[in-house]
């Protein structure tokens, strides 16, 4: 019986110029340009079985099983595999995240990145990672980004995301404080397609987007942690103004979100290096160097309703990886 099989690993990356809004929904091309840093500390592991015995598609995260519009994004992806090499056999996919699934961090970026690599090695493809950056961003743009390691760009209307510099290029540290109320209420797609009908503010977000993303990349090669911090806040306010003004509106932000961003700016008056995000959910990732971190860390902890914080470095690219490593 045939049974074509590999596993992949691929990290999350939080971007640090946002992506809202699609230019071409059917195709999934990004109307912003957007740039991100994969983190190690977030990471999927990606398994991939083409089996003759299965009947239809299976894809699971973790234990449980999915259903309707995830699982068909999982089909759309592996039909594309099917369609390049010709395999018509169906396939189960067993998806494993290192980081707290319940926290409703996204995973969707690590996850389509990994089964993107998983799939073109069990069916023997071998795709370029532009290639493979392309595949994975017509399941979900961020994980476009999640393809590469270190800092990733994402241009307007790109079929890829392209590295901006690897890993090592600097050794910052992003801090994921993790508020209670973590289920997302709307799916990204979702909530972007009704960011661009309702809200008066989209038209203003896309023209002035552009310019943040070339701020934040100039910041990032430049290894300014002031520059980047300052256009990292005001891309995240830009997009979530945006998401408010839409009607009814996209209210991700919890009075735990808001006491982190109050804590973030206390410490910046006190000295310390340290820069807020926020993306489709309450959570506040916080941006800081090594010398700061478990000061930083320390502050975001005793904040009421951050149930965790979760420091992370740069992290690799998505490889593949051998049967028994760990999730
Ligand atoms: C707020 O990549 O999840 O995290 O392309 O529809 O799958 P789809 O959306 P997705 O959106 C991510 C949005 C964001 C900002 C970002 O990561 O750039």
């Amino acid at each position: 019986m045939t049974i074509l099989a590999a596993r992949a690993v691929a990290h999350a990356n939080i971007a640090l110029a946002k992506y809202w809004g699609k230019h071409d929904a059917a195709r999934n091309l990004t109307a912003v340009p957007s740039l991100s840093l994969t983190l190690d500390g977030l990471r999927t592991k990606t398994e991939i079985l083409f089996d003759a015995g299965l009947a239809g598609d299976e894809a699971f995260v973790g234990d449980r099983p999915l259903t309707e519009r995830p699982l068909e994004r999982v089909v759309a992806l592996i039909d594309q595999l099917r369609a390049m090499t010709g395999v018509t056999l169906r396939a189960r996919v067993t998806s494993t995240n290192s980081f707290p699934t319940a926290s409703g961090l996204a995973s969707s970026a690590s996850g389509f990145a990994a089964l993107a690599l998983a799939g073109a090695r069990a069916l023997g493809l071998s795709l370029s990672p532009s290639e493979l950056s392309a595949l994975a961003r017509s399941a979900s743009a961020s994980a476009a980004r999640s393809v590469f390691g270190g800092f990733v760009a994402l241009e307007a209307g790109a079929e890829a995301a392209v590295p901006v510099a690897p890993q090592d290029h600097w050794n910052v540290v992003m801090l994921v404080a993790v508020v209670t109320r973590g289920a997302k209420g709307v799916a990204s797609s979702e909530g972007m397609g009704h960011t661009a009908r309702t809200s008066p503010y989209y038209r203003a977000w896309v023209d002035s987007a552009p310019e943040v993303f070339q701020e934040v990349r100039r910041a990032v090669q430049e290894r300014d942690l002031e520059a980047l911090g300052e256009a990292m806040e005001h891309s995240t306010l830009l997009m979530h103004a945006c998401m408010l003004a839409s009607r009814p509106s996209l209210f991700y932000l919890t009075p735990s979100t808001l006491g982190a961003l109050d804590t973030v700016r206390s410490l910046r008056r006190t000295g310390s290096a340290a820069y807020f995000t926020m993306d489709a959910g309450p959570h506040v990732k916080v941006l800081t160097l090594p010398a700061h971190a478990e000061q930083v860390a320390h502050a975001l902890e005793v904040v009421p309703g951050v149930v965790e914080v979760l420091s992370c470095r740069p992290g690799p690219a998505a490889h593949e990886v051998g049967a028994d490593t760990r999730p």
